[in-house]
C-alpha cells in the first residue's frame, strides 16, 4: 500500500482524523508551551519595579471597583503613534505586580499606563471632580463622590498578605506598618519619621530613589479619603521604571 492509500484510509474515518489532528496539534502546543515551565522566570525584571505603597493598592482597587478599566487600558503598544503620544511601549515588568493586571481591551478615554506625573494633582482633583472643568468636550463621568467619602483600610494589612500570597514580595516589615505607611503617605509635614520609615521601606525594594510622592492629594489634611488614594496611584502609573536611563536587552538594568 503506497502512502497515500494509508491517508486514504485516515481521511475517511472521521474519528481516526480527529486523533490525528489532535496529536499533531498537541506536538506545537508541547514545543511551545512546555519551555515556559523550565525558565526560572518569563519576565525580565527592571529595576524601579516595586510593590505599590498601601496608599497606591488602595488607590488601585478603587481603580478597579469604579471600572475606569472599562474606558481606559494601561498598555502602551510598542507602535509608533502609540510610543509617540503616551511614551515608551509598556514592559511586561511593569505590570508584574498587577493583580489583576490592568491591560484593558477598550480606549473610549486615552491610555493611562504612563499618566504618573503628566498632570499635578490638583489638576487631576479638578478632572475627577468634574472632568468638563479641564477638558470642555469630555465625555468622562464626575467622581467627585470619592472626595466625600473617608477611606476604609482596617484591614490593609490583609490586602498586602493576599497580595504576597500570590507573588508580591511585601516584606513582614512592610505588612507591619502598612497603616502607618497608608497614613503617612496621604499626610505631608505631620510625622517626618513615618515619611522616612516608608520611604526608606520602599526604595529598598525599588532600587531607585524618588519614586515615591507624599501628598495631600484631595487638599483636604482633615482626613484621607477615597481620592487621596486614586490620585496617589494615578501618580505613580508608569514612572517607576527609569526611562532615561533604560535600554531594552541592556544587563545593567535587570536585577
Ligand atoms: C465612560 C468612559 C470613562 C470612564 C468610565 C472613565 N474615563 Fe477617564 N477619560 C475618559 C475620556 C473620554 C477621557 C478624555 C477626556 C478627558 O480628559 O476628560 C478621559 C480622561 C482621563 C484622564 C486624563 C488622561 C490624559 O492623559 O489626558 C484620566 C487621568 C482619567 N480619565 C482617569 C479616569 C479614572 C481614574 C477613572 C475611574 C475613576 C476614569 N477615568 C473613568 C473616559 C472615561
Amino acid at each position: 500500500m503506497s502512502l497515500f492509500n494509508r491517508h486514504a484510509t485516515l481521511e475517511r474515518h472521521s474519528l481516526l482524523l480527529t486523533v490525528g489532528i489532535l496529536v499533531v496539534v498537541a506536538i506545537g502546543g508541547l514545543v511551545e508551551i512546555a519551555p515556559l515551565f523550565y525558565l526560572e522566570n518569563t519576565i525580565e525584571k527592571v529595576q524601579g519595579m516595586r510593590p505599590y505603597t498601601p496608599l497606591e493598592l488602595k488607590g488601585r482597587n478603587i481603580y478597579i471597583r469604579e471600572g475606569c478599566y472599562v474606558c481606559h487600558s494601561q498598555m502602551v503598544r510598542p507602535l509608533r503613534d502609540e510610543v509617540e503620544r503616551y511614551g515608551h511601549y509598556s514592559l511586561a515588568a511593569e505590570s508584574m505586580y498587577d493583580h489583576p493586571f490592568q491591560w484593558g481591551s477598550k480606549r473610549t478615554g486615552p491610555d493611562l499606563a504612563r499618566v504618573g506625573g503628566k498632570f499635578s494633582d490638583s489638576w487631576q482633583l479638578d478632572h475627577l471632580m468634574d472632568p468638563r472643568s479641564v477638558v470642555p468636550d469630555s465625555i468622562m463621568p464626575p467622581y467627585a463622590f470619592l472626595a466625600k467619602k473617608t477611606l476604609k483600610f482596617e484591614g490593609i494589612e490583609d490586602d498586602l498578605k493576599t497580595q504576597r500570597l500570590i507573588g508580591v514580595p511585601y516584606t513582614d516589615d512592610m505588612i507591619a506598618n502598612a497603616k502607618s505607611d497608608l497614613i503617612a503617605q496621604a499626610s505631608p509635614n505631620a510625622d517626618y519619621d513615618a515619611e522616612d520609615a516608608l520611604v526608606a521601606r520602599y526604595e529598598a525594594a525599588s532600587g531607585r530613589k524618588g519614586t515615591l510622592r507624599i501628598s495631600d492629594y484631595d487638599q483636604n489634611p482633615a482626613e484621607i479619603t477615597e481620592m487621596d488614594a486614586l490620585i496617589a496611584y494615578l501618580q505613580m502609573t508608569g514612572t517607576l521604571v527609569d526611562f532615561s536611563t533604560y535600554e531594552a536587552g541592556d544587563l545593567n538594568n535587570r536585577r
